[in-house]
């Protein structure tokens, strides 16, 4: 089947690219409120896209009534949030912060995760959290019916079993992020293989400006 894009409505665009893009990592993202709440939620239109410089891209929706999500309306308000990786024994409260709760509800507190306060940035990471980033806004861009949000990682929170004896490699036997298929289907990384691809030379010699 062949779907045209430019003909295609919103709904089936969503559809096929979520259902078709996937598994997402998803961050679960907090900002501080206007009256300094702490505000929580999970975004699947999530990655990171460089290390130098260091920048995390969200793509954010208005609600169905067209009002600004709060994620947005703190980002745009303060400059700052955190992504906090999610893995299963965060699964549940996760979803709790996907609810549509006011922007006078603490979002960490309704979900029961303990916030921990950022080094270089006003808001709350969750502490729980197998690793948490700290960003600043590096760009928005603003869509009809969506925000890019590009973020500069200023600092990062790694739980220390996470890692490795030598802190700096992944404990892939601890940290399992857990990310989004397509509607309410999820996928954990309980299942991680190594994959090593063959010498160049095993198909063809390489220049020898090309070989390591
Ligand atoms: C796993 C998951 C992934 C989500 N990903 C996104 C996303 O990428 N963009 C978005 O706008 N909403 C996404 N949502 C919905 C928001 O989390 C939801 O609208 C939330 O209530 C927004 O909260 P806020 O008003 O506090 O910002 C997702 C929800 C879940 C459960």
């Amino acid at each position: 089947m062949e779907f045209d894009f430019t003909a295609l409505e919103p709904e089936g665009r969503y559809r096929l690219l979520t259902n078709f893009v996937g598994p997402r990592p998803i961050a679960l993202v907090t900002t501080r409120s206007a009256a300094g709440h702490d505000n929580a939620a999970p975004m699947s239109f999530f990655n990171v896209f460089s290390h130098d410089p260091p920048i995390v891209v969200l793509g954010i929706q208005p609600r169905l009534n067209g009002d600004e999500k709060d994620t947005v309306a703190n980002i745009r308000r303060t400059g700052e949030f955190v992504v906090n990786m999610v893995d299963m024994a965060l699964s549940q409260q996760m979803l709790i912060c996907g609810l549509g709760f006011g922007s006078e509800i603490d979002e960490l507190k309704m979900a029961g995760l303990r916030a921990g306060a950022c080094s270089k940035i006003g808001v709350s990471y969750v502490a729980d959290a197998p690793c948490s980033m700290e960003c600043r806004v590096e760009r928005l861009i603003d869509y009809p019916r969506r925000v890019l949000v590009l973020g500069e990682v200023v600092n990062m929170h790694v739980r220390r079993d996470c890692l490795d004896a030598e802190g700096r490699y992944v404990n892939p036997d601890v940290y399992q992020p857990i990310a989004r298929l397509h509607a309410d289907n999820y996928i954990t990384s309980d299942r991680q293989l190594v994959l090593k691809a063959p010498p160049i030379s095993d198909f063809a010699n390489p220049p020898a400006s090309r070989r390591r």
